[in-house]
Order: C-alpha cells, then structure tokens, then sequence
C-alpha cells in the first residue's frame, strides 16, 4: 500500500511504500539520502549498498532531484529525519529520471516567473495552493448553508459592470465581444428566480495597474441577494469571511503556520467588522499622512494607511455617487452617496466591492442616461426593473486579495498558479 510521507512516523518498525519526487540527495559515505516529496509533505530514506544492491544504490547516487521514485522500505524513528522517521529502504524504483533541475538557489523573481510550471513544486507555491483550495471550498460551504445558489455565468459578453475603460474586447463573427469584468449583472437576474445566487468565476480586466494586488484576470466570488438591504449585505459579509477564516485556523493552521501567518491575529477576525463613512475616512486617511481627496477613490496607499488603523476588516461606506457604478442605489437619507461599502483589510486593502442596487425602473433610467451610458447594450438588465422588481444587493471578493490577507502573502501572484498581468502571459 502507498503511504504518503507525512504518514510514516505513524508506522514505525512497518514496511511501506511511498512514491513521489527527489526532493533533496545527499551522499554521507556508502549511504545516499534521498528526500522524498509528495503532495502532503516529505519524508527521508536511506539508500544503502548491502539493503538495495549495487545497480539500485548507483541510481540514487547518480539521481538528479525532481526525479520521479517510488520507494519500499521499513520505517524506523529518527529524530534527526524531517518528520521525526526515516525509510530504510530496501527498494528503489526510478520512475522518470529527470534531468538536471533548472531551479536552483537564489533566482530572480521574473525567472521563477518564466519556470513557474516547474517552480509550483516548491513547497510554497504547494501550502499556498493546497490553502486556496480549502479556502474557496469553505467560501462555498458556508454559502450552501444559508441557501445560496451557485450559477454559471457567460465568460463572453457585451455588457461591462464596471465602465468600458478596462475591457478585454474580441472579434466574435464580425461583432465585438468583451470578457467579462464580473458578473453581477447576471447575477441580479438570476435572483428573479433563485433569490440568493452566487457566481465564482473569473473576472477579467485590462487595467494597466502594476501592484501587488491587480491581476489582468482573477477568481471573482459575487453573491447576489433579493430582499436584501446594504445592512443585510454587510453582515453576510462579516459571516461569510469569517467562517472560512475561522475554518482555515480550526483546521489547517499547519498551512498558515508554513506560510509564516500570525494564527493568534486570525482568530481575532469574527463580526462585527468595523464601519466607517467615505467622509471621515477621508479625514482618516489625511490624519495619517496620507494626501486624500475629498471626491476620490482612495488610492493604494491611501487603502493601506487607513486599513492599517484597524485590527479587524473596516467597511468604508457611502462613496460620492459619481465614483461609484451606475447600478448603485443612492442612498435616501444622505443624498449625494450611495448606499455601497468597499471592505478594506490590513496589508492588501480593498478586498470586497458591494451595494445595494437600484432597483427602481425610472431611478435606473435616470442614472444611466447622466452616465451617458449605452442603453440597447443593457436593455436586458433595465428590463429586470419592469417584472416584479424587488429591493437587492450583492458584494464581489476578490479570491486571490483574500487569499493573499489569509496567508500573508506579499504578492498577489503568487496567489494563482498562473498569474496573468500586464507583462505575463506565459507560461
Ligand atoms: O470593486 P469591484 O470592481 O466590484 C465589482 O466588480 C462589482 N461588480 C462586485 C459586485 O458587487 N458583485 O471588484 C470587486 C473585487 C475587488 O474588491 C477586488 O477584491 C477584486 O474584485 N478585484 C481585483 N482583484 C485582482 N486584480 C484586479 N485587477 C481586481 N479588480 C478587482
Ligand atoms: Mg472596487
């Protein structure tokens, strides 16, 4: 039976076998030791003459790390062995003799980045991407639990949510098509039937932002809820976060750990998040030493300073309207604002965009119409507004921004097994 390495220093004094790739080869004398790495973690093994024979040991002394092995063996304690055991091996199967491993120490960013189809076997790129997935499937998991449909949206589209500025377009049979920047727009009419509903799928945009938070396509996750205010869309927030959180820290703190994660200071994430009015933020962000604009987005740094303020994630709230997308409902008690938070969190900086939406016919058309925008492109979209409509929000997070607060990475990159920016499209 295959065990896999992190399983043997449960079978002392047993025979077993484990497969997997050289990891590190060290000769002391006779005997070779070769780290073996799988997708769990890795385990040593002794390769000696008189246990393997002459052909077998000669293999292992000649091997080149990435090596493709499978090995049997008896297991036997060893403090001094990574993972407390080590195999004394009695058989050593050479699967792929690899060749000489391009990847050695200290190398550039940017050429990590051209072997980054080798390099996702460092044991970084694997706590990181084996952390992503639990991430997302406790994101999913607590969406399931509260009824939420998962739908599937069009890639392809000709209606952007976000402005014509940062889109991808195509020529589809003589039209032009765009990849979609999210998809909330079909979201909202996936609610008419479903009432809760979430997308997560990629979101594509061509913006010409070189940081460590923008990728040209992310992992987009956008729930949209009928009956919901932008009160009711901050606390599924709050929940949603903090349950995948909390879940990562119950049950894989051993990856956080890896990744250099304070464990201590994610445990302190739970609702309620803290709030804050875009207008004293401003104050905030200036107070800071930041150099903010009354009227402005906040910029990254901006993002960062007031973020930082916070030991919790910090709502932001009631942005001017005409920063804000058209489908943003204003609000009725502070005109001039909408009724939307962006959610900040320390380190990254804006990890969630949400609203209330619009969700009058006439209140739609008039807004649309001030933003000049192109009204046959969404008439799909104001004809929701004609059949029942109803009061609605929703909120999108970025995967790989989340991902990166979670795990303390420093750059959003290496987040995704193949980030796409400005400057890379391969491999
Ligand atoms: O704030 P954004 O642009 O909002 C929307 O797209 C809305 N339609 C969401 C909704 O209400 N359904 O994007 C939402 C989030 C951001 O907060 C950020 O986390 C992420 O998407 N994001 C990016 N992540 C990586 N690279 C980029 N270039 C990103 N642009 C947005
Ligand atoms: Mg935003």
């Amino acid at each position: 039976m295959i065990c896999r390495t992190s399983e043997i220093s449960k079978q002392d004094g047993k025979e077993v076998t484990i497969r997997g790739w050289v990891y590190r080869q060290r000769i002391l004398g006779d005997n070779v030791f070769l780290v073996i790495r799988d997708a769990f973690g890795i385990a040593q093994c002794v390769i000696k003459k008189d246990a393997v024979g002459e052909k077998m040991h000669k293999e292992a002394s000649e091997i080149f790390i990435e090596s493709s092995v499978v090995v049997s063996g008896t297991v036997k304690k060893d403090e001094r062995a990574p993972g407390g055991a080590e195999i004394k091996a009695t058989k050593l199967e050479v699967i792929s003799r690899g060749e000489a491993f391009p990847i050695q120490k200290d190398l550039s960013e940017e050429y990590l980045l051209d072997v980054r189809h080798l390099w996702l076997r460092s044991r970084n790129m694997n706590l990181i991407m084996r952390a992503r997935h639990h991430i997302v499937n406790y994101l999913r998991e607590w969406l399931d639990s509260k009824e939420f449909f998962e739908i599937a949206p069009p890639m392809l589209t000709k209606a952007g949510g976000e402005g014509g500025a940062d889109m991808f377009e195509l020529e589809y049979f003589g039209d032009t098509a765009s990849l979609t920047q999210s998809s909330q727009l079909y979201g909202e009419a996936m609610i008419f039937s479903l009432e809760k509903v979430y997308t997560l799928a990629p979101s594509f945009r061509a913006e010409k932002s070189r940081t460590r938070r923008h990728l040209t396509e992310f992992w987009h996750l956008e729930p949209e809820m009928a009956w919901h205010g932008q009160k009711e869309n901050e606390e599924v927030q709050e929940q949603l976060l903090s349950y995948a959180i909390g879940k990562m820290v119950e049950n894989h703190s051993d990856l956080l750990q890896g990744l250099g994660q304070d464990v201590e200071k994610m445990k302190k994430v739970k609702p309620p998040f803290a709030r804050i009015m875009y207008d004293d933020a401003v104050e905030k962000v200036n107070e800071l030493g930041g150099k903010m604009k009354h009227g402005n987005d906040p910029g990254t740094e901006d993002e960062l300073l007031l973020a930082g303020a916070f030991d919790k994630p910090v709502f932001v709230k009631n942005y001017p309207k005409e920063i804000k997308a058209f489908y943003m409902r204003e609000d009725p008690d502070h005109p001039g604002t909408v009724l939307n938070a962006d959610l900040l969190v320390p380190g990254v900086g804006e990890i969630i965009g949400g609203s209330e939406r619009i969700w009058d016919y006439n209140e739609l058309m008039e807004r649309m119409n001030q933003s000049k925008m192109n009204i046959k492109t969404y008439q799909w979209y104001i004809d929701l507004r004609k059949y029942g409509s109803v009061p609605h929000s929703g909120f999108g997070l970025g995967i790989e921004r989340f991902i990166r607060y979670i795990l303390n990475v420093e750059h959003i990159r290496d987040t995704i097994p193949f980030p796409r920016t400005m400057s890379r499209l391969e491999p």
